[in-house]
């Protein structure tokens, strides 16, 4: 691959929401799942392939854990929130317009850090689950499925986690969506990341050592 394809699929990742209705759930059929399932298996498995600093415990090395949800299990959750639980926030349109999730959690070691050195290992938990996540969003890309990186409202409570059988102990670093191109509904409302336009590179300095004393 030349860099250039790498910083174009850098560049061409953005945030798409799409908003779905729950009573009429998007349906992804069994060829189109065949297709695209295992692209997201695979994504998931190679986004893995970011750094970290620290073992996080001696069975599962990496602070990351990942948790597949499919096109039923998003409807069935949709539906849960919405009748259930009564949730009127966008995380039950959000699944039910969604063709797939990945639910990434990272395992605080510290949670509650007394000395510099365990708040750094948490930060590095963070930053090496976040080195994840972006991994995985670029291969979506790659692969032309839309995504987005949502903190994941009402699914990062405990009382979602306990629903879904994950442990209370992981927290959630994100929840991404997934629309397969395949499956795309144009009656779906579409939103871009609130932040997009707010881009700069003012964030980048040139340090000078004459300064340094
Ligand atoms: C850790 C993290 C959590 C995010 N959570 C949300 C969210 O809950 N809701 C939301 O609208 N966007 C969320 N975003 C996406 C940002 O809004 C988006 O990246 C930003 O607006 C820039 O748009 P772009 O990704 O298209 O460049 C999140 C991004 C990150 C990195």
């Amino acid at each position: 691959m030349e860099p250039q394809e790498l910083h174009d699929i850098i560049k061409s990742r953005r945030t798409e929401k799409v908003l779905g209705d729950v009573l009429a759930p998007t349906i992804v059929s069994p060829a189109i799942r065949e297709r695209n399932d295992p692209l997201v298996r695979e994504a998931v498995k190679t986004a893995g392939m970011a750094p970290f600093h620290y073992p996080r415990t001696k069975e599962i090395a990496e602070p990351w854990r990942a948790y597949h949800l499919w096109c039923d299990d998003t409807n069935t959750l949709a539906t849960h929130l919405a009748d259930n639980l009564g949730v009127i926030t966008k995380e039950p349109q959000l699944l039910a317009a969604s063709s797939a999730l990945v639910l990434i959690t990272w395992l605080p070691q510290h949670p509650q850090p007394q000395t510099e050195k365990e708040r750094v290992i948490e930060e590095e938990h963070i930053a090496a689950s976040s080195a994840m996540t972006q991994n995985l969003l670029l291969l979506l890309t790659a692969h032309g499925l839309g995504n987005y990186w949502s903190s994941g409202g009402i699914l990062r409570s405990a009382a979602l986690f306990q629903h879904l059988g994950l442990s209370t102990e992981e927290r959630l670093l994100g929840a991404i969506f997934i629309e397969y191109p395949e499956a795309t509904n144009s009656a779906h409302e579409r939103k871009p990341g609130s932040l997009r336009n707010q881009r700069s590179v003012k964030w980048i300095s040139e340090l000078d050592n004459s300064d340094w004393g």
